[in-house]
């Protein structure tokens, strides 16, 4: 074994916010017990900051803070560094930075690694260094670490996931108040589970970064996030979660990755109905969920908190751990990159699913059968018919209909707005299969 020749590691760390505070607010309260389970001293040497003067949720020695990231990165003390500050760039820069002067490096910024993950990986690999980044998807859940290690054998199949807290926590709320998108999303930033910009969650990208990261592990191929067709949740209405209630699903937002038979990809996130006995379907509030199915272990299944200051900061500090253990047994850059083919991503158009339509038409003989013919014309055949009349005349239509590619159901619909009979092409969402171990 190389001999570790430091009495203790040294850490330093951009940014001391939600996560920032998580991360340092653990390695000081579990400090004994780390070091124990670690096997030697660490300490906290260096933190970036923007604003030294702001007041922090955790307590820290004022000595520690700067405003110049580039005082952490040029220390030639600190062994490990760890990039909390979120976004692109300049945290792409700072990462780039500390691995060449061979820090090893603990991120949870779910962007960066989506977008420039295989800059960041490769020179990794170049200089045999760690880069973890378990805090990146599902905050608190063990998620990456576990499908590069204990699933690390399986052939996997499937992703499946709710890895939005904020959209699920609305979603939720929309089905158990019966209440609108606006009111909830309001309630939601009262309560501090969603910002103040909300775009990046009710919109999807964030759940589009996460399952970019998820499958390019679970395919081992690099997605391309542009390729991950993404949906968010701000078109979900009351009447949608009260008619797929009514018919037996759920609404979630969902990552989904998945292996096709001729060995392409898909890889989206959108709302979608799921059977109220699908595992993920009981998933609620700000709880995220993955499953994975492994061709050797089956279906496995994680739950916890998916952001958060303490969640997440043990997702960080986890990998801290990790590293030092490979630091001082002269082990680190032993899990790379496992990106090692270049499957092609399916485009959603080609996509196969079940279908929800609801759309609001005139209460009058004919308006029902015109529209199924206008669906049997694209080859998209019914599984569930239900008419409710709405007023002034109005009823509404939902529609479940049997598997059918994206592009012949936009093509259906380009032909039934044009219907003299309807009024509003009210949703189109998709619908997951039955549940099937
Ligand atoms: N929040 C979560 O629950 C969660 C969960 C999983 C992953 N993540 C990821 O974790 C990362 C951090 O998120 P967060 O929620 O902790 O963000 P945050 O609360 O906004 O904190 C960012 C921190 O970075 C500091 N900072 C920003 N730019 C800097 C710069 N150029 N130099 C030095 N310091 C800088 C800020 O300083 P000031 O405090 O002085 O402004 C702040 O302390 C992101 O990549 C995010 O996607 C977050």
């Amino acid at each position: 074994m190389p001999e570790w020749k430091k009495s203790r590691i040294e850490i330093g760390i951009l940014g001391l916010g939600v996560v920032g505070s998580g991360t340092v607010d653990l390695l000081q309260r579990q400090r004994a017990e780390i070091e124990r389970k670690i096997g030697i001293p660490f300490h906290i040497k260096r933190i970036a900051v923007r604003n030294i003067d702001k007041v922090r949720a955790v307590k820290v020695d004022r000595s520690l803070l700067t405003n110049n990231a580039y005082d952490v990165l040029n220390d030639p003390d600190i062994d490990i560094l760890c990039e909390l500050i979120g976004g692109v760039e300049p945290a792409k820069e700072y990462v780039l930075h500390a691995m060449k002067r061979g820090m090893q490096v603990v991120t949870a910024n779910k962007e960066m690694i989506a977008k420039e993950g295989n800059d960041l990986m490769t020179l990794a690999r170049q200089k045999n260094l760690d880069f973890q980044f378990e805090g990146s998807v599902a905050g608190g859940i063990p998620i990456i670490q576990p499908m590069k290690n204990a699933l690390g054998g399986n052939r996997i199949d499937e992703v499946m996931g709710i890895i939005n807290g904020t959209t699920n926590y609305i979603l939720t709320r929309m089905s158990q108040e019966h209440a609108d998108f606006g009111d909830t999303l309001r309630e939601a930033q009262a309560r501090g589970y969603a910002e103040e910009d909300p775009t990046n969650d009710i919109e999807g990208y964030d759940a589009q970064y996460k399952i970019a990261i998820l499958s390019s592990i679970a395919f081992t191929s690099r997605i391309n996030v542009n390729d991950v067709h993404v949906e968010g949740i701000t078109h979900i209405t009351k009447a949608d979660i009260t008619y797929a209630e009514e018919l037996g699903y759920t609404v979630k937002l969902v990552g989904i990755g998945r292996r096709m038979a001729d060995g392409r990809l898909q890889v989206r996130v959108h709302p979608t109905l799921l059977p109220q006995t699908h595992p993920l379907a009981s998933t609620n509030n700000v709880y995220n969920a993955i499953l994975i199915k492994g061709d050797s272990v089956g279906d496995v299944m994680f739950y916890g908190r998916g952001a958060g200051s303490g969640p997440t900061g043990s997702a960080v500090v986890g990998d801290i751990m990790d590293v030092c253990r490979n630091l001082t047994h002269g082990s680190t850059g032993r899990i790379h990159c496992t990106c090692y083919d270049d499957s092609a991503v399916m485009p959603m158009d080609e996509v196969e699913t079940r279908h929800y339509l609801r759309m609001t038409v005139q209460d009058k003989p004919g308006a029902l059968a015109s529209i199924a013919y206008a669906l049997g014309a694209c080859d998209i055949s019914i599984e569930v018919v239900v008419q409710k009349a709405a007023q002034d005349g109005h009823a509404e239509i939902v529609w479940i209909t049997h598997e059918a590619p994206n592009s012949k159901v936009r093509e259906a619909k380009e032909t039934i707005v044009r219907l003299p009979e309807v009024i509003s092409f009210d949703n189109w969402l998709r619908v997951e299969g039955l549940y099937r171990e």
